[in-house]
């Protein structure tokens, strides 16, 4: 999957200025977001975006899935452009990159069902729904760990981590290549935490797409990312192929952001392993079952 060939994202010096303190003359300042900012991410691997809080993960997220218009700068998905679609073609695009967003109850409809939250993409897209939504639901459920029978229940009736799961069902109903995963461990606990990530990694292995996954934690970066972009004040400090970057930084930034988390020294990570080998057994028994 991932063979180093031409990427699916490529970000190509992005800037987004924000309007701030404006007032009702509109003679506001501008802030800088991000500042040209240049990334790739590709077929089948997971580039993490770390950084700060602050720092623009979000912001560089929302301009490549176009939730955001850029202020200057180049996005090629799939060796396309597409920075300046509109129209049916936007629509078209925003089919093809899922967003999974930090807090599921706040991301999640309240109102709606499972099944009606799962499915709707697809509405969206005004794609036929794949043997009935009742069914999709339920195969999608089933694929992200939880149980088909609940489609019709609403996401306060589940744990964090389940409906963080609804949210991961949610992107990949339209089969999407890119999914941007926003800091969506983050509020979860370290154990719920592991449990997602190994389902976010094992989802990526059937289906071959790509994650830009964002987040502050570095300990959560080192489970699942292939390359690392480390951003500081709207800018990417460093680049490079996870255990590069982790064990040997160059940017002076990126040492102090790893030197602020004691729990990535290197004598945690045998026992890390073996929790996660054993958590997998787990998790592969219990679906079994
Ligand atoms: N819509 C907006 N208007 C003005 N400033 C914004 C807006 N969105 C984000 N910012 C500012 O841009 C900076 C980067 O924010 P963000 O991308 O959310 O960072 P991160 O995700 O790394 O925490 C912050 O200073 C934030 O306050
Ligand atoms: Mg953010």
């Amino acid at each position: 999957m991932s063979d180093g060939s031409e990427p699916l994202l490529r970000a190509t010096h992005l800037v987004k200025e924000f309007a701030v303190g404006g007032g009702l003359l509109g003679r506001g300042r501008r802030f800088t977001a991000v500042d040209d900012v240049s990334l790739e991410v590709r077929t089948g691997e997971t580039l993490a975006l770390v950084g700060e809080s602050g720092s623009g993960k979000s912001t560089t997220a929302r301009l490549i899935a176009r939730l955001l218009d850029v202020t200057a700068g180049d996005i090629e998905f799939a060796g396309r452009p597409v920075h300046a679609l509109t129209g049916k073609a936007l629509h078209a695009y925003r089919g093809e990159v899922q967003v999974v967003f930090q807090d599921p109850y706040s991301s999640l409809n309240p109102k709606h069902t499972v099944e009606r939250i799962v499915t709707a993409p697809l509405v969206y897209q005004k794609r036929p729904i794949p043997g009935g939504a009742r069914a999709f639901t339920g195969a999608l459920m089933e694929r992200v760990g939880l149980n088909p029978d609940h489609s019709a229940r609403f996401p306060a009736q589940f744990s964090g981590g389940q409906a963080q799961r609804i949210g991961i069902a949610r992107a990949l109903a339209v089969s999407p290549k890119l999914i941007i995963a926003d800091e969506a461990v983050s509020a979860l606990d370290v154990s719920v935490q592991a449990q997602v990530i190994n389902l976010l990694r094992r989802l990526q292995e059937e289906e071959g797409f790509s994650y830009l996954f964002i987040a502050h934690d570095l300990a959560v970066v080192r489970q699942i990312a292939t390359r690392v972009a480390v951003m500081n004040g709207g800018r990417i400090v460093e680049t490079g192929d996870r255990d590069q970057v982790f064990d040997s930084p160059r940017d002076e930034y990126t040492r102090k952001l790893l030197a602020a988390v004691p729990r990535i020294r290197p004598e945690w990570d045998a026992e890390r392993r073996r929790n996660e080998q054993a958590r997998k057994d787990r998790e592969r028994e219990e679906a079994g079952r």
